[in-house]
């Protein structure tokens, strides 16, 4: 695996068999991560004394990571729970080698037990990883949760993580305040989302690229994406299909 710095001065990765980069190297790993997946997270659950988040898929850890560290800075009173389902074991077994920067000094214990044995407890914090198809531990996962970050590879290298059905279940877990958060801002993805019941809301701001926030509740502080006027505009438009994967 070759580890490449991005703009922030964190390291991702590039994956040789997606032919993509993890994260964006422009927005940079840590940035990336914060910016369009953990701020918006804890802004929408702000009040919440728990919360219960999918980090679709682990990958380098960055998401569940910058979670933790985000969590104990500004809301060090609330408790995590985290799953996140990721099919390559041996990427996280190589985890505690990962150059991580040193706000992240305090999990290296952390990092080691999902590392290698795939879940973290003590009285803040659950996180199990487990070594599995999304798809599958989506289906099988019970239970009503706040946030899932949806952060596969892309839509057009990892299609099976962004269809309409994939969506259906992620719909299922997420509570009556349920948020997803992802980098995609492509119309299929966003229709995906809308057809499973999701409000669409813009997540933009400084020193990231835009990204969305689907919510099965109203969000205030977002602005929220015109999905009829966007659909009149696309009349072709169609969210991406388990059926047209095979
Ligand atoms: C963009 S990276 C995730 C980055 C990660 N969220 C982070 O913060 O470092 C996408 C990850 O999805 C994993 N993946 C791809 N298809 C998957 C699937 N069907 N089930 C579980 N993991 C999958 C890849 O192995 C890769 O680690």
């Amino acid at each position: 695996m070759e580890w490449v710095k991005s703009e922030d001065g964190s390291y991702t990765a590039f994956s040789s068999e997606y032919n993509e980069h993890y994260h964006s190297t422009k927005d940079g790993a840590l940035n990336e991560s914060l910016k369009k997946h953990i701020e918006p997270a804890f802004l929408c659950h702000k009040d919440k004394k728990h919360l219960k988040i999918i980090d679709i898929c682990f990958g380098l850890g960055w998401n569940t990571l910058a979670t933790l560290y985000y969590r104990d800075i500004y809301f060090p009173d609330t408790t995590l729970e985290i799953v996140s389902p990721e099919l390559d074991g041996e990427l996280v077994a190589s985890l505690v080698d990962f150059p991580y920067p040193e706000i992240f000094a305090p999990y290296k214990t952390i990092i080691k037990a999902l590392s290698q044995e795939g879940e973290y407890k003590d009285d803040r914090t659950s996180i199990r990883v487990e070594i599995t198809d999304a798809r599958i531990a989506m289906r099988e996962l019970i239970g009503s949760w706040d946030v899932c970050y949806q952060d596969a590879f892309s839509p057009s290298s990892n299609p099976a993580l962004w269809t309409r059905e994939y969506f259906a279940d992620v719909a299922r877990l997420m509570g009556e305040e349920g948020v997803v958060t992802t980098y995609s801002i492509a119309l299929a993805t966003r229709l995906a989302l809308y057809e499973n019941g999701f409000h669409l809301y813009i997540n933009s701001g400084e020193g990231y690229r835009s990204a969305t926030i689907a919510s099965k509740m109203v969000l205030e502080p977002f602005e929220q994406v015109n999905m009829e006027h966007k659909l009149r505009c696309n009349p072709d438009a169609v969210s991406l299909r388990d059926d047209s994967l095979r």
